[in-house]
């Protein structure tokens, strides 16, 4: 099997003194992931995860997945963050990219998602669409009490129990939460809703691997096992440390690079069907390596599209960034340009060329380009897009992503910073508990 293949040429040259002086710093890193004795070790379950998922797991995860197939046209996933991108990721990298227009009666249910925003038009105009359909829902919250997914489910619930009696709509509800606390739990067993847990020791943001990715894609029809299968070969090939660990070597370039003054780093692709995954990888390193005044500051574009928007600023704007693009090798059709004998467009020197041939010089074109104006490039290039390769892609840039952290000097595995945005909407809100935050807000307000 192909494995993926990462390229630092063009980065090397930019920040050497920097990643020839981290040598030593990258191999504690790995072993710090590897044995758990630095800082987030409670935090680790998702490093041996891949090997450690049973046979007997995934065959529930497909029964249950069989089961909604069969009664529903829709499945509903809410969640936001963790408990949403990795999934949203995983199905739109693999999904045709007019899925929702390209067959009117699919033979598998369409995965949607919600929850993931609190836009008053986007869960009504949800609500319209479902109205008369057979639908499921798929409830995914570790903490049990986020309160996005909270405010969906309750709505799509009452929909759904007012749709088909509160009997049957249990058994089209399936939630995915920790074991024992949060509301979702209490809910869940209440309701005698099928479900299943979410590791204590595996954050959201790393759970895509667990039932919390594992069942939305197998709902959506692809190969959770093959998923699995590709995130085994790459922790094997990122277990030791070394310069042929590529998971080390990226987490080590990327430092390096920090270093030397890059603070952004755009992550890349040239097929449209990997823009989520850049959403699940920016929440990856954004929220693990975000803290304590310090972070590469994760963003992402989808070329060419973005080089007639961004393209400029990329080029000659401040020169604090550098790419790691993900480039496909092979796509999975072959689609030619055509000869025409007017050629008014003027493009017949691209006659009988390949899309994709296009596509991979504007690719090898916009590097050098973008080396030459002062950006750094790495390049990850994976042998096509299937299930295999996105397992290998989701492990390698955890693994270095836990690596990467642990170089910077954080704790990769927490996200303080995520509570004073809630903190401070529950103050406003009211919530009970909150008297002596909402006095304190409503002060600061009146000033
Ligand atoms: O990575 C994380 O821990 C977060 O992004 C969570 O996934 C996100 O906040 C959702 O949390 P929960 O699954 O508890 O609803």
């Amino acid at each position: 099997m192909d494995t993926l293949k990462l390229d630092i040429t063009h980065a090397y040259y930019f920040a050497e003194n920097q990643f020839e002086s981290n040598k030593d710093a990258a191999v504690e890193a790995v072993t710090d992931v590897n044995t758990g004795r630095a800082a987030g070790s409670d935090f680790l379950g998702w490093v041996n995860l891949p090997k450690e998922i049973s046979a007997d797991l995934l065959g529930q995860l497909k029964a249950t997945a069989a089961r909604l197939q069969e009664n529903c046209d829709y499945v509903v996933c809410i969640g936001i963050g963790g408990s949403y991108l990795g999934a949203k990721a995983v199905i739109s990298a693999l999904s045709n990219n007019f899925a929702d227009l390209v067959d009117p009666a699919p033979k598998r249910p369409r995965v949607l998602f919600a929850g993931q925003n609190i836009g008053e038009e986007y869960i009504s105009e949800l609500q319209e669409l479902l109205k008369g359909k057979r639908f499921g829902i798929i409830v995914i919250s570790k903490s049990g009490t986020t309160t996005e997914p909270a405010i969906a489910f309750r709505i799509l619930k009452a929909q759904l129990e007012e749709a088909v009696g509160k009997d049957k709509a249990k058994d089209l509800i399936v939630a995915i939460t920790d074991a024992q606390k949060g509301a979702l739990r209490t809910m869940a067993n209440q309701e005698g809703y099928e479900t299943y847990v979410i590791p204590d020791n595996v954050g959201g943001r790393f759970s895509v691997l667990t039932p919390v990715g594992l069942l939305p894609i197998a709902v959506a029809g692809f190969d959770i096992e093959k998923l699995v299968a590709g995130a085994v070969n790459m922790m094997e090939t990122t277990l030791h440390p070394g310069p042929d660990n590529p998971a080390e070597t990226y987490a080590r370039m990327r430092n390096a690079l920090y270093q030397s003054g890059k603070k952004i780093e755009i992550l890349v692709n040239y097929n449209p069907k990997l823009h989520y995954f850049s959403e699940w990888w920016k929440q990856l390193y954004g929220e693990s390596e975000g803290k304590d005044g310090k972070g590469i500051f994760p963003a992402s574009v989808d070329l060419t599209t973005d080089l007639h928007s961004m393209g400029q600023w990329i080029q000659e704007g401040e020169r604090t960034i550098f790419e790691t693009v993900i480039s496909v090798r092979k796509p999975s059709v072959t689609q030619r340009i055509p000869e025409d004998a007017q050629n008014l467009d003027g493009i017949n020197y691209l006659a009988g060329k390949r899309v994709d041939e296009v596509n991979k010089m504007a690719e090898l074109g916009t590097m050098i380009a973008h080396v030459e104006g002062g950006v750094p490039n790495m390049k990850i290039e994976i042998h096509s897009l299937d299930e295999y390769t996105l397992g290998q892609l989701i492990y390698f840039f955890e693994k270095a992503c836990g690596i990467s952290g642990y170089m910077l000097g954080v704790n990769p595995f927490n996200q303080p910073g995520v509570e004073a945005y809630k903190k401070n909407m529950f103050a406003l809100l009211e919530k009970p508990g909150y008297e002596k935050e909402t006095a304190a807000i409503k002060e600061k307000l009146s000033k």
